[in-house]
């Protein structure tokens, strides 16, 4: 009942679970698993618990709870079952560290003003120069040949993760196949996340998989120890870099700099968390883009005024805030499709959420956000593709914790600035330059990793002329 008194706490609704296996076998894999899952949030309510195997979770769709469970004095970031298995390549680096593990407020604090918003003009410069070796790529594409857009995202954004990050240029563009390090990356996280939607003890049957994930993580240790040892006999100190500020700071609480292994972790970590959900966002609002022309049209009036009809244009560090509505393109496509669709927080004690429902000290709360960001708080038509939504007055109406695709808190993204200047500044220059042309009529389908992104999204280019 509504009024029940909060010292009889109720427990949280969940559907007629199966003993042992729960509700594994209602939750269909990857695509389709974000309609379930959005339906469940509609049928059940905004908190319902869900079983599969032991594990268990307890979804959070709706802006009320979301809105208590970012009170950081009563909740921290907890690492699903699926972080933790990620921990077996990335280690405490700052997006799997535990809370209590000290190395993440050293690093925390050594890197955060690499990701200041003054730090992004010395990266300005190094992401024109990734966004240009993708344009090089679509020119060659023009009238020729599609491009598969999820793919080459994924080529710019790790190209540009290792050029501003570590000074190490992968070259993606000059590879048919995306780089070595990606594919095993891929395969690892696949791994990880078959391991943990399977029965227990099933990896025992999968000794070939299990097999090359240690190779997986091997080619990912290697490059990344080969990227640190290139920096290390170059005798080069700078510390204008993530790289750089990892080998030569000291953390200004304890006098330490990073240990060695610990600065592996944190640019493999870099090396993921850098890129793929980067990408994903760049291609989803290609996509929206796409299907919407009146969209277009308005964002290429932006970058009309200010960059005319240059062949080459010589997009500034100050362009970027320019492009407000290119923003809003990018931040309405990351409401409907956070790239990271989720993430998760534990009570520090035992507690009552939403007036009701009684919580243990520990247990995960995963906060769901495609359905967050669905939420009637909104407005109506919440499946509409609307920038409006994102213009500065409404932004300023729009209740807080409405709008979470970078996580809350102290463990939100600290990558957000970074990530949406590379977009705004690729976004706008793609804009510029190419009609893109949906030769396929693409119907979005999704593929769910950690991360999400459209599968099989290609486009066909030509080149803009005149006023088109
Ligand atoms: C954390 C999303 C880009 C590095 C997070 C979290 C989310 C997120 C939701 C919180 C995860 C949690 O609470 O468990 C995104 C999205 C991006 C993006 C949607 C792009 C559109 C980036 C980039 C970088 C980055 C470009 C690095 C250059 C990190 C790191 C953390 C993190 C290191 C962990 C922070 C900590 O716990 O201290 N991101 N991210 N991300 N992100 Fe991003």
């Amino acid at each position: 009942a509504p009024h029940a008194p909060i010292d009889e706490p109720q427990t949280i609704p969940e559907r007629p679970a199966l003993p042992l296996i729960g509700h594994a076998f209602d939750l269909p894999k990857g695509a389709d698993g974000h309609d379930h899952l959005m339906k469940e949030v509609k049928e059940m309510g905004p908190v319902f618990r869900m079983r599969a195997f032991g594990a268990e979770t307890v979804i959070i769709g709706g802006l009320d709870l979301v809105t208590e469970l970012s009170d950081e004095s009563r909740f921290r970031k907890s690492l699903s079952p699926d972080l933790i298995e990620v921990r077996r390549f990335a280690g405490d680096g700052l997006f799997t560290a535990f809370n209590h593990e000290p190395n993440w407020r050293k690093a925390h604090d050594i890197l955060m003003p690499a990701f200041s918003l003054g730090a992004m003009r010395s990266y300005h410069g190094t992401m024109l120069r990734a966004a240009r070796s993708l344009i090089a790529k679509w020119d060659r594409a023009v009238g020729a040949r599609e491009v598969d857009v999820p793919e080459d995202m994924t080529r710019l954004t790790f190209d540009t993760i290792g050029l501003c990050g570590f000074g190490y240029d992968f070259q993606s563009f000059r590879r048919d196949q995306v780089h070595p390090f990606v594919g095993a990356m891929s395969r690892a996280l696949a791994f990880t996340q078959d391991k943990v939607e399977s029965v227990p003890g099933a990896e025992l049957f999968k000794r070939k998989q299990a097999e090359q994930f240690r190779r997986d993580v091997d080619l990912m240790t290697d490059l990344v120890d080969e990227v640190i040892r290139q920096r290390r006999s170059s005798g080069d100190t700078r510390t204008d870099d993530l790289l750089g500020r990892m080998l030569h700071t000291r953390d200004a609480v304890t006098g330490e700099p990073l240990d060695d292994v610990n600065i592996r972790n944190q640019v493999i970590t870099f090396l993921i968390a850098g890129h793929e959900t980067t990408s994903g966002a760049l291609s989803f609002a290609l996509y929206y883009l796409t299907k919407h022309p009146a969209v277009l049209a308005r964002a290429r009036a932006e970058v009309d005024a200010l960059w005319g009809d240059a062949d080459t244009p010589e997009p500034g560090y100050g362009d970027i805030g320019k492009l407000t509505y290119i923003r809003q393109v990018l931040n309405e496509s990351l409401r409907l499709w956070p790239t990271a669709p989720g993430f998760a927080v534990e009570p520090l004690q035992d507690t009552v959420i939403g007036g009701k429902y009684a919580v243990r000290k520990g247990r995960t709360l995963t906060v769901y956000t495609p359905a967050l960001h669905r939420d009637p708080a909104w407005g109506e038509n919440v499946e509409l593709f609307d920038p409006e939504r994102f213009t500065p007055e409404r932004e300023e109406k729009r209740p807080v914790h409405l709008f979470k695709p970078f996580g809350n808190g102290e463990r939100a993204c600290i990558g957000r600035q970074f990530a949406l200047h590379e977009a705004t500044l690729l976004l706008g220059l793609l804009v510029h330059r190419y009609r893109l042309i949906d030769h396929a009529d693409y119907q979005l389908k999704i593929k769910q990793t950690l991360t999400i992104k459209p599968d099989g999204f290609t486009l066909e280019l030509a080149r803009r002329a005149g006023s088109e």
